[in-house]
């Protein structure tokens, strides 16, 4: 099986912590070779990786994504600058999961001066949620936590039904289900409100075809790579993902900024949405963009539902145990004596880089983890169990606010 190791030519460059030369606690994982020199590495050299909103395939090299889709690293004086309005960094932004983003300053400034400045996500609903998306939420919770923000929440029903096989009827299961883990993060149930394309269309179809006109098929062939052979609806879908970006501006008849926290895949769609926006008299949305949680596998892509070798936010603590110790991708060595005298590779290690991406919060513990299984001191056993239980205290409060959401999904969904 090939390894990946995400943003392998770059290496050192995307870094999960600052630099040991910024600081005197401060320290630095450098990404390196595993296999250097060895097969398994020319081969990864030569492969090519595709992200689009719709597919994300190969090993993602995110300094050539940064560079393909025009957006702008987050550097430390930008994290300065998110601290001030925060207070501090969530765990996400000082290990550059968030390492993207598009105008970000220009957000932070309508924040700090006019105060109108709203968060737009949203959810394809397609199958079970996974720790994939819900991870990209908890920041999202955070931003609307911390700056006390508006969060419009999109679930894209049309657009799943138009990409994937399923029926209407079985996305509109998904919808309700997936419904319940947005609940169940724990948005403020005041100022969150859900849009669903088909439900609140009488809201969304106006402003959508006001995109539509201004947008070519040229332009959205060539975004996303469409084929003749591909059905009509996804080359109008990308207009209606762009209204929550100008919906609010609509509703309270003002001018209003809006920030997109999103996994960089999305970016095609917004990308067209901020071509269009001026032209229509609004704002160009801005976005604060993460990279993909690494499947379980470890090997190309991203966590995603279809695959089955996914962690569910419904899954069992049996079930987490039983995917964490079958299926995650290890850089222990093959027995314990080799381990104990090599050491194991955290950087390619997947239980490791959920921990340092999404359930170790502390940096002094996830360092020491870091060095303690590199050094060969802590075995694989014993770094999976570490993730395995940080998973299950999270699900385990996941699950019962979901079972609480069942009762408030009416308080989420945007009254007309
Ligand atoms: N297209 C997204 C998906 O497939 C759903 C979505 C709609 C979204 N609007 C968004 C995601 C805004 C991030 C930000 O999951």
């Amino acid at each position: 099986m090939g390894i990946v190791l995400r943003n392998y030519e770059s290496k050192s460059k995307i870094s999960m912590f600052p630099s040991r030369s910024s600081g005197k606690s401060k320290y630095k994982i450098s990404i390196h070779s595993y296999f250097e020199n060895t097969k398994e590495e020319i081969q990864m050299r030569g492969k090519s990786f595709e992200v689009t909103p719709w597919e994300v395939s190969g090993d993602v090299d995110y300094d050539r994504l940064v560079k393909k889709f025009g957006v702008s690293k987050i550097d430390n004086k930008l994290l300065e600058r998110i601290k001030k309005h925060t207070g501090e960094l969530h765990p996400m932004l000082r290990r550059k999961v968030f390492f993207a983003h598009r105008d970000l300053e220009f957000a932070l400034e309508h924040y700090r001066n006019k105060k109108n400045l709203f968060l737009y996500t949203g959810c394809g609903p397609s199958g079970p949620i996974h720790l994939g998306h819900a991870f990209v939420w908890e920041f999202t919770k955070w931003l609307q936590d911390k700056l006390g923000l508006e969060l419009w929440f999109q679930f894209t029903d049309d657009e799943k039904f138009l990409v994937k096989k399923s029926s209407y009827d079985e996305i509109q299961k998904w919808m309700y289900e997936n419904m319940l883990d947005v609940i169940a993060i724990g948005f403020d149930p005041k100022k969150t409100h859900f849009l669903v394309d088909t439900k609140h269309a009488s809201l969304i179809y106006p402003e959508a075809i006001k995109v539509a006109k201004k947008l070519t098929y040229s332009a959205v062939k060539a975004t996303f790579g469409l084929k003749d052979s591909d059905n009509i609806g996804k080359i109008f879908f990308t207009s209606v993902q762009a209204v929550p970006a100008f919906l609010p501006s609509i509703i309270k008849k003002k001018k209003m900024a809006c920030l997109i926290p999103h996994a960089i895949d999305q970016d095609p769609h917004f990308r067209l949405t901020r071509d269009i926006l001026p032209k229509l008299g609004f704002y160009k949305p801005a976005s604060i963009q993460c990279s993909f949680l690494p499947p379980l596998t470890g090997s190309s892509g991203k966590m995603s539902s279809s695959t089955g070798k996914s962690i569910y936010l419904t899954d069992s603590p049996a079930e987490v145990k039983n995917k964490i110790n079958k299926y995650a991708f290890s850089g222990g060595q093959h027995s314990v004596e080799e381990h104990r005298k090599k050491g194991g590779n955290p950087d390619v290690d997947v239980s490791f880089q959920y921990l340092k991406m999404f359930f170790e919060p502390d940096d002094e513990k996830l360092k020491k983890i870091y060095d303690d299984y590199k050094s060969g001191k802590m075995l694989t056993s014993e770094l999976k169990n570490i993730l395995i239980e940080k998973i299950n205290a999270f699900l385990k409060k996941h699950q019962s606010n979901r079972e609480k959401a069942k009762s408030q999904i009416d308080k989420f969904l945007y009254k007309v």
